[in-house]
């Protein structure tokens, strides 16, 4: 190359319009959210890495003992919810691996990542896409999860679902569209002497799209919703039977019920744009999240979110 002042002052340009964005690693932490309390959520990092092709190469993995990092290098078809053993972190290799039909529960287990995978159409009959089952310390980030509407609402279950008491959960960065019930937090009016003080979950930076109800809905826990933007989700955030969230600099739109209580829910929501409908939750006592973060304005939601959730990183 010639140097000229020219290509000086192109070099200078090209340097400063660069965004600076740190490349995801397999052994990345949770960097925000509940999931960075309770000794914070690291998954396999520090363990061995292994990739697996098949559902049988997967369940062996994600069912080990010991700190590992596991990566998905082709997309897999079945019919079942693949248990997930503690210390795991599980990441799509590339932006197009799919879990057709496989949904992956964390039963009694705690720290682990999932990340940068579609999982869809999980039948009923063989759980959620994700489920957290008396699990702690999850960090769901990248994912796309979705079914259809084309069935009953019951053919599908949750693509969320988190249930007896998880805890300490961040959903980040992830497309969560084209279901009837989308997040389940907290699964029976009558479950409150094993969920209350539980269930602490974030959702932030998310898109959720295409969703009859439950975007999410939390029962008895806490939540921490923000930035999370919202394209035809019926009924949206719904808070119930004594859950506290607060909803911080979401945007909705075509929403009909973007912010709601049923059963005594409660809620705190500052900066939100509800897409010209209200906010009818009632008044709640959570004002500050306990941990930092860093949010942007409602404005910035839609093009922040847009394009950059959902399995759209590469490893
Ligand atoms: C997970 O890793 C931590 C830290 O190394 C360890 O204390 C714990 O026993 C592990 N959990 C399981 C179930 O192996």
């Amino acid at each position: 190359m010639k140097f000229t002042l020219f290509t000086v002052f192109a070099l200078a340009a090209s340097a400063i319009a660069a965004p600076v964005v740190k490349r995801a690693t397999t052994s990345d932490a949770a960097p925000y959210g509940y999931a960075t309390l309770n000794g914070g959520t690291t998954g396999g990092s520090g363990g061995r890495t292994v990739t697996v092709n098949t559902l049988a190469e997967l369940k062996t993995a994600a069912s080990a003992s010991g700190a590992s990092i596991i990566i998905i290098g082709s997309s897999i078809t079945g019919a079942e919810s693949v248990k997930v053993a503690s210390n795991k972190t599980i990441v799509g290799k590339s932006s197009s691996i799919t879990l057709n039909g496989v949904g992956l529960i964390v039963k009694s287990a705690s720290n682990v990542i999932i990340r940068n995978l579609k999982i869809q159409k999980v039948l009923a009959s063989s759980g959620d896409a994700i489920a957290i089952n008396k699990g702690t310390n999850v960090w769901i980030d990248h994912v796309d999860v979705s079914s259809d509407r084309d069935h009953d609402k019951d053919y599908y279950d949750g693509l969320l679902d988190f249930t007896h008491a998880a805890d300490y959960v961040t959903v980040s960065n992830s497309y969560i569209h084209d279901h009837w019930k989308a997040s389940l937090i907290g699964h029976s009016d009558s479950n409150s002497a094993e969920d209350t003080g539980h269930l602490r979950v974030t959702f932030a930076n998310n898109y959720f799209q295409n969703l009859n109800s439950r975007g999410p809905s939390y029962r008895f826990g806490t939540g921490h919703i923000y930035n999370n933007y919202y394209d035809t989700v019926s009924d949206g955030i719904n808070t119930r039977d004594g859950a506290q969230l607060l909803v911080e600099n979401n945007v909705f739109s075509g929403s009909k019920k973007p912010l709601y209580s049923t059963d005594k829910g409660y809620a705190v929501a500052t900066g939100n744009d509800f897409g010209g409908e209200s906010n009818t939750a009632l008044a709640g006592t959570l004002t500050k999240a306990p941990y930092t973060y860093t949010k942007i304005d409602a404005a910035k939601v839609k093009a922040a979110v847009v394009g950059t959730a959902g399995a759209t990183l590469s490893f």
